[in-house]
């Protein structure tokens, strides 16, 4: 009766709720399973970025209900994004849904799971659906669970929850709501805990990693509190790498660049969303930084560490973008030659200010410029992988590859995916790996015997 099953659906930090939704529940005496099937309760841990994704977990909830009608106490959620921007609307489309819960009520999953079940067992109905979206101050504390049971190599940490800015085609501000932060002495703490237990590499998570405690923490010597971060955590012993996404272009001051050159541990690796290459959209977008300033901030960051590794989000067909805006976009995007993007066509999102702007963009003319520039992703991509043949990388060692016997797989600094014959005892530890062969995705090496 008390095996859970969740799906996660989106981005990194949907990832990290439903690790610490899993911890929780485990506390207290939930099991978490592997398949669907095998669940007495499914968990759907959902995504409003765009239209396709909500879609997606509306399909899947109705689907599971439909299959397991057999079963009346099957018990089924959905959580997050998409519980917070939809609201008590999804029971129209759901009549039989038991949870819908909010982005700030993780941790009441628990609670809420141990309340159905004594009524069921007690042999009352199951109550009617469960809404709990309010928000509750302090509830980006609250995401700190771990498993420790399990080594993590590389682990997440969430350092900050909701978003200020405001971007014209953005949900994000309403389903995560406004921007609060974590104290660093609570990061820290859970750092070191991860690291005592094995973890070598940890990335922090935020909507907006850099504007982390702009209004709770003062800045220390012209360092925001977000560089003040990376530098406590710089200096835990036996951690070996940092990373963090995502940033902003706006707040991402010289400090921040510094901080490449100054902290040895952060990886040359930098996820910086340019959502378009035409200052004129970016203005429409709401995002505060032109073009030539999203170039500057790149240059910037290539003067200190010249082989930095660039990924980005970018969105074709914004309400108005021209072929001159798109061809600011691909042309900008091909020079800087991102080794990493994602790349979306731009959904309406119902509430959004650009959800009424005039000059939508047709279907095929957004599919045409996905095209175009993932065809020139995948030629940076293969580019960038090729120029690795021949030199020895750092490869921290996550785990056995899907394919190939005593085959390993591990990433280098700049997160690239490099696969090599090894040995399970490798797991966790950094080691250097001889690059031979190069593909669009993966690189494969051998180990060198030091
Ligand atoms: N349509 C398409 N892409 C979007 N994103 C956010 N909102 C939308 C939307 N309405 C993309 C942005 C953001 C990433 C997480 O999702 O590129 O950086």
């Amino acid at each position: 009766m008390n095996r859970v099953y969740i799906k996660t659906y989106g981005c990194q930090m949907n990832e990290r709720d439903s690790e610490a939704v899993s911890e929780m529940l485990r506390g207290r005496g939930y099991s978490i399973v592997q398949h669907e099937e095998d669940a007495d309760v499914v968990l759907l841990n959902t995504c409003s970025v765009r239209e396709q994704a909500e879609q997606k977990a509306i399909g899947k909830a109705g689907y599971l209900k439909r299959r397991l009608r057999k079963n009346p106490n099957f018990i089924l959620g959905v959580m997050g994004c998409m519980a917070q921007n939809r609201g008590v609307e999804l029971i129209d489309k759901l009549p039989d849904i038991d949870l819908i819960i909010g982005t700030q009520k993780f941790h009441q999953v628990p609670d809420h799971l141990d309340n159905i079940f004594k009524t069921l067992e007690g042999q009352g109905p199951k109550p009617s659906t469960i809404v709990d979206l309010e928000n509750e101050q302090g509830s980006q504390n609250t995401i700190v669970a771990h498993n420790l049971d399990k080594r993590k190599v590389s682990a997440f940490i969430s350092i900050m929850q909701g978003c200020n800015m405001n971007c014209t085609f953005c949900i994000v501000p309403k389903t995560r709501g406004r921007e609060r932060c974590r104290p660093i002495e609570s990061i820290v703490e859970e750092a070191h805990e991860l690291v005592e237990n094995g973890t070598k590499e940890i990335t922090l998570l935020g909507q907006i990693v850099n504007s982390y405690g702009r209004r709770e923490i003062p800045f220390i010597q012209g360092k925001s509190p977000f560089v003040q971060l990376l530098e406590r955590l710089n200096e835990i012993k036996g951690l070996e790498r940092i990373r963090f996404t995502s940033p902003h272009p706006r707040g991402f001051k010289q400090d921040l660049v510094e901080a490449y050159r100054d902290l040895p541990k952060l990886c040359e690796y930098i996820h910086l969303p340019m959502q378009s290459g035409s200052s004129k959209i970016l203005k429409k977008m709401n995002r505060p930084y032109s073009r030539e300033r999203f170039k500057q901030l790149v240059g910037d960051l290539r003067s200190v560490v010249p082989d930095m590794y660039f990924s980005t989000d970018i969105i074709v067909g914004f309400p108005g973008e021209t072929d001159q805006d798109f061809e600011l976009t691909r042309n900008l995007f091909e020079e800087i030659g991102f080794e990493m993007a994602f790349i979306f066509k731009y959904s309406t999102r119902t509430g959004t200010p650009a959800a009424i702007l005039e000059d939508q963009i047709p279907k095929e003319v957004k599919e045409e410029r996905n095209q175009i520039l993932l065809s020139i992703l995948e030629k940076a991509s293969l580019k960038r992988n090729q120029n690795l043949i021949g030199t020895t990388q750092e490869i921290l060692v996550e785990g056995p590859a899907r394919k190939g016997e005593n085959m390993f797989v591990g990433r280098n600094r700049g997160f690239r995916k490099v696969v090599f014959s090894g040995s399970e005892r490798l797991i966790g530890e950094l080691v250097p790996v001889k690059i031979e062969e190069a593909s669009v995705t993966t690189v494969r090496g051998s180990l060198v015997i030091q």
